[in-house]
Order: structure tokens, then C-alpha cells, then sequence
């Protein structure tokens, strides 16, 4: 399998579009439609700026990416996908054992079809979300991490209409027409997923988005890229080292704003934590708002995890379709045919863990993983305002928080996992979730500073610029 890149033709790619022309031809003929859909509702206001871009030329370890100034419409958008395995097996479920499938296996194929709408409708959504941002930038290096976010989410996008046009026929070619379709919050025509359609009305929401939200991403890469269809686990391998950017972004964007937050507090002797009103007035964003912030995205990530108890995740692992976090890593006979999983639910009016079959906790699994992997930047994130002698740690609420979907959406509980009627949960809530005062003092915050090497009062710069550049590296020329 070739891995260098293909950069002759409109669409750059590594799986021989050349040598198909069926496929070429049907990407051709949506790419006019994905260019209207990146000018309507992708970033808004840049069309015509130079954004110090990476794009990928190869799919090896090293050097995969090159860097320099692109039109964001004129991005190339590739297909890529990570090098074949040879002789890969199926490592799961009722297959476990058999050779990969490099073509779709007909009894399997509606389940195969929704599972790569559904990751397909997630990628364009987070751009539509995030498209005012540009707008309210704190600085040019920041703004160039937001489109580099967005133009690999968009190249996410290409990946599943791929998938959708080489092997899902007439049925993948409408699928692939409906993604463009869609939109986030559009209440007629509004995106799969309840956190997709969610506004990410400014910068910390983006940083906190990038860490949380792009986390469920990786943990759902993570389980198809151990499918059993070849061209989906090699499509989502290669997305990963993607998705890493992503994060580094979020975890990196609130680390900033919180050595910026602790930076203010010591140099103007503010030692208590929630003397919101003396950090606000220099400019800066509390300590407690960032926790509520974190709050709000962590429970609304979770929902995207679906029900703890599933019959459909059950069904993908036996069919090898959809496996666990690093299933090759896990010691057990990969089939869970007996075997129990610990589960929280709501019996009798508490919450209760209870041992459930393995395989129909699939969902509440990944979930558990996914919380274990979010506590590593709270705990990076701890060690800045630790670093300041503060007299505050962030940390991550209870699951049953906040919830809309699953075990507790149908329960009100405070941050630690205590129920709550609904009296005391309309009093509360304002103590950690963002409310309208806090929401009007960051959006206060969001004047856009364009200019290069200098960052907005909130946040601090970054150690060290993309690519090597330094301080004052023009990351966008805006060409207004
Ligand atoms: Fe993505
Ligand atoms: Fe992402």
C-alpha cells in the first residue's frame, strides 16, 4: 500500500482515487456542495485570509504534516488513510479470530452505514459551532489553531463521505449529500447528536469544546479503529493523529487562561478564590467560572456516550464492528459471552452501582474510560494554580450531573452525585453552571487582538509557537 500522498488531482489522497473513477467522480461531484457548505457555515469572515496552515503529505511517523500560509477554501482536502496491516484479524466479538473484511460484509451493513453517519454528522457540526469565533480571537496564534481545528474537522468529514461513496452505493451517496444538509442547532433540520447542536458562544467554551467534547471523539476513533472493516479502523487511525491536536488545543487554551487567572490574583494580592468581582475587574476569568465552564462541557460530553445499558453497542462488538479502548491491550477472551461490568444506576430513588452483563455496558465502558482519560489535564491544570499557592482545584463532577440522557436524566443532583429535588436544583444551579451574569462578563471579554504577538487580557501566550515560529510570527494575515 502506498502511503505517500497523491497531490496531482482535486482531491489529495492515498487510497488510488486515480485508479477509480466511479468514487472520484461522486467526490467531485459533492465537492461543489462542501464548498458552499465551508463558505455558508464554516468560518466566518476569512474566506480571503492566509492562515499558516499544516496540511498532511504522508501518513508515516514522521513529517506527515507541512506547514504554510493557505486560503482556507482552497485547503486541500484529502482522503487518508493510515498503511494497511498485513494479514490483520478480526480481535473481537462472534469473528474474533477471522481476517479483516476489506469489503462491506452484507449482514452487517445498516449497522456499519449508521455508525459512519453518525461519526460523519459529529465533524461538520463542531465547525458550524465554532464558525463565529474567528470574530472574537485573542490573538493570531489562537486564530490559526481554531481554523486548523476546523479545516481537519472538515477533512473528518471528507473521511466518512468516503467511506460512505466507495462502499455504501446509492444509499451512502444520499447519506454523504444529507451530512452537508444538516446543521447544528438548526431546529428543522438540526444535527444527530444533542451536544452537536449546542452553541460554543466563546473562546473558553472553544478551549473546554477542544478538551471534552473532541475527547469523546478520540474515545469513538478509538473503538472503530479496532473494527473489523478494514477501511474503517485505517480511516480512524489516521484521524487520531489528528484528534491529538485537537486536545492539546483545549488542554493547552485552559491552561493558559488559568496561569493568566492565577498570574492576575498574585500580582494584585487577591487570595481568595471566589472574590470573583477583584479578578474580573483586571481583566481576567475566575477560578470558579473555569470550574463551572469545565462543569457544563464535561456533562454535556457525556451524554454523547448514549445509554449505559445498549442492545445497539452490544450488537457492534459482537458483529466486530465497534470494539473497547485499546482492546488489544485488555486480558480477557474479547467476547464477554459471560462476565459482568459494573454499572451506576438509579433504583429505587439512589444511585446504585450494579454488576450487568459485559457485553450490554459497552457504552458506560468507554464512558468510564473516557473519564479516567479526562483527569489527566485537570490534574496539569491543578498543578499551574498549585504552582501560585492558590487555594483551589478543579475538579471533574459527578456522572449523574447535568445529565439529559441515559440513567439520570430523569434526576437533578449536585456536583457530587447527590439528588436533588427540583427546588433545590433551580436554587443551586447557579453555583455550577455558567449563569447569565457569568455568561455576559465573558462575552465582555471577547474583543478580537489581531495584532501580531500580542494576547487578549484573559489569557497568557504559549511557551512556544507552531511549527517553531516565534512570538510574533504573523500566524493569519487577515487581507481585509
Ligand atoms: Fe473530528
Ligand atoms: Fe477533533
Amino acid at each position: 500500500m502506498n502511503i505517500n500522498v497523491d497531490y496531482d488531482g482535486l482531491i489529495p489522497n492515498n487510497v488510488g482515487l486515480d485508479r477509480d473513477a466511479r468514487v472520484r467522480n461522486e467526490l467531485e461531484r459533492w465537492h461543489p456542495g462542501y464548498i458552499d457548505w465551508w463558505r455558508e457555515r464554516g468560518p466566518e469572515g476569512f474566506d480571503h485570509a492566509d492562515v499558516y496552515l499544516r496540511t498532511a503529505v504522508n501518513v508515516d511517523q514522521k513529517g506527515w504534516a507541512t506547514f504554510d500560509y493557505v486560503k482556507m477554501p482552497d485547503y486541500k482536502w484529502g482522503i487518508l488513510l493510515a498503511p494497511q496491516i498485513a494479514n490483520r484479524r478480526i480481535a473481537f466479538g462472534a469473528h474474533k479470530g477471522e481476517p479483516v473484511w476489506q469489503e462491506v460484509p452484507e449482514d452487517y451493513r445498516a449497522l456499519l452505514r449508521r455508525l459512519i453517519v453518525i461519526q460523519g454528522d459529529t465533524e461538520p457540526a463542531t465547525v458550524e459551532q465554532q464558525r463565529h469565533l474567528g470574530k472574537t480571537a485573542p490573538s493570531l496564534y489562537d486564530l490559526r489553531n481554531l481554523f486548523q481545528v476546523n479545516v481537519e474537522e472538515a477533512r473528518h468529514l471528507w473521511a466518512m463521505v468516503y467511506l460512505l461513496q466507495k462502499y455504501f452505493g446509492d444509499e451512502g451517496r444520499d447519506d454523504a449529500r444529507d451530512l452537508l444538509k444538516r446543521s447544528a442547532g438548526d431546529a428543522n433540520n438540526p444535527r444527530l447528536l444533542g451536544a452537536f447542536n449546542e452553541a460554543t458562544p466563546d473562546w473558553l467554551s472553544f478551549f473546554m469544546y477542544t478538551y471534552f467534547t473532541d475527547r469523546d471523539g478520540k474515545m469513538q476513533l478509538e473503538a472503530l479503529a479496532q473494527s473489523g472493516f478494514d477501511p474503517l479502523s485505517r480511516t480512524c487511525r489516521f484521524m487520531l493523529t489528528e484528534e491529538a491536536y485537537h486536545m492539546y488545543v483545549g488542554e493547552a487554551g485552559v491552561a493558559r487562561v488559568i496561569e493568566k487567572t492565577c498570574q492576575v490574583m498574585s500580582e494584585n494580592g487577591i487570595t481568595d478564590p471566589a472574590d470573583i468581582d477583584a479578578v474580573r475587574a483586571h481583566g481576567a476569568i475566575d477560578l470558579p467560572t473555569i470550574q463551572k465552564k469545565a462543569n457544563l462541557h464535561f456533562s454535556l460530553t457525556l451524554d454523547l456516550f448514549g445509554n449505559e445499558i445498549s442492545a445497539n453497542a452490544a450488537k457492534a462488538f459482537n458483529a466486530g464492528i465497534k470494539g473497547r479502548y485499546r482492546e488489544e491491550k485488555l486480558q480477557d477472551d474479547h467476547q464477554m459471552n459471560d462476565g459482568t461490568y459494573k454499572v451506576l444506576r438509579l433504583v429505587d430513588g439512589e444511585i446504585r452501582e450494579e454488576d450487568v452483563p459485559a457485553l450490554s455496558a459497552l457504552n458506560m465502558r468507554l464512558r468510564d474510560d473516557y473519564v479516567a482519560d479526562s483527569q489527566g489535564g485537570v490534574q496539569r491544570w491543578n498543578k499551574i494554580i498549585e504552582k501560585y499557592g492558590i487555594a483551589f482545584r478543579l475538579t471533574l463532577p459527578h456522572v449523574a450531573f447535568n445529565r439529559r440522557i441515559g440513567e439520570f436524566a430523569k434526576v437533578h443532583t449536585d456536583r457530587e452525585g447527590r439528588l436533588l429535588d427540583d427546588a433545590a436544583w433551580e436554587r443551586q444551579r447557579h453555583a455550577w453552571l455558567p449563569d447569565d451574569a457569568d455568561n455576559v462578563f465573558i462575552e465582555s471579554l471577547m474583543q478580537p487582538e489581531l495584532r501580531p504577538g500580542r494576547f487578549a487580557s484573559w489569557i497568557s501566550a504559549p511557551k512556544t509557537g507552531i511549527d517553531n515560529k516565534p512570538g510574533d510570527f504573523e500566524y493569519v494575515k487577515i487581507n481585509d
